[in-house]
């Protein structure tokens, strides 16, 4: 423990002390129960082994200056995980619990909460998964939710300097009437092929286009796409993306800052336009796009002449990091203190 060197840490997986578990069984879920072991005992018949009855969250935990511990917009991840378990017929966890069950597990492995000067965060995970034995396709009768925690660096090594993401026409995400507004593993299985693709040309992620016309920008690797031009934050809107807390809470910052915001489609020829470009989601905070390469039609799109990210990306992930640390004032009401 006395081991971690907070300033260099990555997106990986540590172990930390403790998780907290609910069981849900006869249609309600049990008290949340306390685990140190890092392993679960299910059945080899359960649904989210064969049919990928599972959802995810991701949420983080902030040290400040004052010592205390900020988890940021805990209710909006437990009601996107509600939508993710209507999405795929799962039990519903109640936002309570939820809420708890942060709380908790937070609590429990205070000790790995990064400190403040480190820039590092504490990375929540949340997990549903139907555990009920079933060959026949459908729901499961039993569920196990879980949370562990682990501390974490930056999403993309570089931090954020601006990184090339790349197009690639020959593979879609989500369909357009499926899963991709909800965060299930079957997405991100779906996204490993172009993901390693892209890394082994040396991109940081695959921008992923509508999978229907390959006419509209959708969803930016593990994270949401967003351009800037004319005082404006335009994201895409579209039926297979994750609605991002992130881009939610840069939109309202983009607001508040007097720019504009628009949310709607926008056409692959319209990258040429903006002046600078970015992803966003917990995992990525805000990582810049340096250049975006459609390699099937031989066209580049570039946001950035200097290497450096642009004056409004690096204004609002400020921002959005001073309300996090709790440097600036939480006036939307989105931090929680431990
Ligand atoms: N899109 C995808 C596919 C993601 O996995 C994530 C990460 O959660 C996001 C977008 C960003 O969402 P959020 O800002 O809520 O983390
Ligand atoms: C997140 O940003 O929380 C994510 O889930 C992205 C990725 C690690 C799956």
């Amino acid at each position: 423990m006395d081991t971690i060197n907070w300033a260099d840490l990555s997106f990986g997986y540590m172990k930390t002390d403790f998780n907290v578990r609910s069981y849900y069984k006869d249609g309600k879920w049990s008290e949340p129960q306390v685990d140190t072991s890092e392993f679960l005992n299910i059945h080899m018949a359960a649904t989210c082994l064969h049919y990928g009855q599972e959802a995810f969250e991701g949420l983080k935990a902030f040290k400040g200056k004052d010592g205390k511990i900020r988890i940021f917009r805990m209710r909006e991840n437990a009601l996107r995980l509600q939508s993710s378990c209507r999405g795929i017929m799962m039990a519903e966890l109640p936002v309570e619990l939820f809420e708890e069950m942060v709380l908790l597990v937070v609590k429990k492995n205070e000790r790995f909460v990064p400190p403040y000067e480190s820039g590092a965060s504490l990375y929540i995970r949340p997990l549903l998964i139907g555990t009920s034995a079933q060959v026949g396709v459908k729901p499961a009768s039993e569920y196990t939710f879980l949370i562990f925690v682990t501390p974490v660096g930056p999403y993309f090594k570089e931090g954020f300097k601006p990184t090339p993401m790349v197009i690639l026409r020959e593979y879609d995400r989500a369909a357009p009437l499926g899963t991709g507004t909800f965060k299930v593993g079957g997405n991100y299985a779906a996204s490993l092929t172009a993901g390693e693709k892209a890394h082994k040309l040396g991109y940081s992620a695959v921008l992923y286009l509508d999978a229907k016309e390959k006419k509209y920008l959708d969803e930016c690797g593990p994270a949401n796409f967003f351009g800037i031009k004319n005082n404006t934050y335009v994201t895409p809107e579209s039926t297979s993306i994750l609605p991002s807390i992130t881009n939610k809470s840069l939109m309202q910052l983009a607001e508040d800052m007097g720019m504009k915001v628009e949310r709607r489609r926008i056409p692959e020829e319209e990258l040429s336009t903006f002046e600078e470009a970015g992803a966003c989601g917990t995992a990525a905070v805000i990582s810049p796009i340096l250049r975006i390469d459609d390699l099937a039609e031989n066209r580049s799109y570039h946001f950035s002449k200097d290497g450096k990210a642009g004056p409004i990306s690096e204004k609002l992930y400020k921002k959005l990091r001073a309300i996090q640390y709790g440097d600036e004032p939480d006036i939307h009401g989105w931090v929680t203190i431990v």
